[in-house]
C-alpha cells in the first residue's frame, strides 16, 4: 500500500517533532516543516523530508505545502498546523506589534497552511487537517490573554472549516492539550511592561509564577502523548472534532462547560493559586 503523506508544522522540537517520530513510525511519509532545518537532525531518518517553513513568510508556507503533495506523489493525506509561540503580556500594555507578529506565525501561518492544503484535499475528496489547539483555546488566563486569544482563532476557524468542508469528504480535528512538558514556556516572549520587568503588573505576574509551575508539576503531558493524539486523529476517522489531551485540559474543559461566568473565573482563581482578588 502507498504510504500516507503528512505535513506537519513546527517540527523542530517539541509536539511537532514527536509528531513526525511518531508518524513516521507508523509508516507515513513525512515532510517536517522547520524554520532551520539544518539544525533539527532531522534530515536522513527514514520516511521524513524537511522543508524550510517558516508560517510568517507566506511564500515559504505555500512551498512547502507543495513539496509535501510532490512528496506525496501528488496527494497530502494529513496537514499538522503544529507550529506557535506565546507571548506574555498584560492586555492593557501587550506590545500590539509582539501580539500581531504572534498572530501572524499562530493564526495566519495556519489559515495560509490550510488554504494551501485544501484545494488539493477537497479535489480528491480525502484528507484531513489536524490543527493544534491548546486547552487555552476553551479558557483563558491571566497575562496569556493574547496567546490565548491566538487559540480561540484557531478553535474558531476550524470549526467552522469542519462544518465546510465535511462535503467534500475533508476533515478537521482539533487538538486541545492542557499543560505540556516541552519547551514552549522557556520561548514564552515577555512584551509591554513586563517584559522590562516594571509597572503595575509585574508583581502579580511573578506571583502568577507558582501556580503555573504547580500546574505543570501536577498535570504534564509528554509531547508524545500529544503526538500520538495527532497521529490518532490523522488516521482514525471517527476521532471527534476536539480531542482533549491530559488530565489537566480534561478538568478545565468539564469545569468551562459547567460554568461561563462568574463561577469559572472563581475555579480559575483557584486553579492558579491566584493571590490577588
Ligand atoms: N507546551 C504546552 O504546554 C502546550 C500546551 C497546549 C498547547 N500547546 C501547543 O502545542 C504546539 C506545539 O508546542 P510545543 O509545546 O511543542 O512548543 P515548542 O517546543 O516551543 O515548539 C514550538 C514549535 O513551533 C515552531 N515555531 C514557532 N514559530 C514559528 C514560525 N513562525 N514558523 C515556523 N515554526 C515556528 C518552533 O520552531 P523553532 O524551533 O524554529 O523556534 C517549534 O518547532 C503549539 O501549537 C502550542 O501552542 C503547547
Amino acid at each position: 500500500m502507498t504510504p500516507r503523506t503528512a505535513l506537519v508544522t513546527g517540527a523542530s522540537r517539541g509536539v511537532g517533532r514527536a509528531a513526525v517520530d511518531v508518524l513516521a513510525h507508523r509508516g507515513w511519509r513525512v515532510l517536517a516543516g522547520c524554520r532551520a532545518p539544518e539544525d533539527t537532525g532531522l534530515q536522513g531518518r527514514p520516511g521524513v523530508e524537511v522543508a524550510r517553513m517558516d508560517m510568517t513568510d507566506r511564500a515559504s508556507v505555500r512551498a512547502a505545502v507543495a513539496d509535501a503533495e510532490r512528496l506525496g506523489g501528488g496527494r497530502l493525506d494529513c496537514l499538522v498546523n503544529n507550529a506557535a509561540y506565546g507571548v506574555l503580556g498584560a492586555v492593557e500594555d501587550v506590545d500590539l506589534d509582539d501580539a500581531r507578529a504572534m498572530f501572524e506565525a499562530n493564526v495566519f501561518g495556519a489559515l495560509a497552511a490550510m488554504q494551501d492544503a485544501l484545494p488539493g484535499m477537497r479535489a480528491r475528496r480525502e484528507g484531513v487537517i489536524v490543527n493544534v489547539s491548546s486547552i487555552g483555546g476553551r479558557i483563558t488566563n491571566p497575562f496569556v490573554g493574547a496567546y490565548h486569544a491566538s487559540k480561540y482563532a484557531l478553535t474558531s476557524l476550524s470549526e467552522a472549516l469542519a462544518l465546510e468542508v465535511s462535503p467534500f469528504g475533508v476533515r478537521v480535528a482539533l487538538i486541545e492539550p492542557g499543560m505540556v512538558d516541552t519547551d514552549f514556556s522557556a520561548n514564552v516572549r515577555p512584551s509591554g511592561s513586563l517584559a522590562r520587568g516594571e509597572g503595575p503588573y509585574a508583581a502579580m505576574a511573578g506571583e502568577l509564577g507558582a501556580g503555573f509551575r504547580a500546574w505543570r508539576e501536577r498535570f504534564s503531558s509528554t509531547a508524545d502523548d500529544v503526538a500520538v493524539a495527532i497521529a490518532d486523529a490523522a488516521e482514525d476517522p471517527s476521532t471527534p472534532f476536539q480531542v482533549l489531551v491530559g488530565d489537566d485540559a480534561k478538568e478545565l474543559a468539564a469545569a468551562r462547560a459547567r460554568s461561563d461566568g462568574d463561577e469559572f473565573r472563581a475555579f480559575t482563581r483557584e486553579y492558579l493559586q491566584l493571590p490577588w482578588e
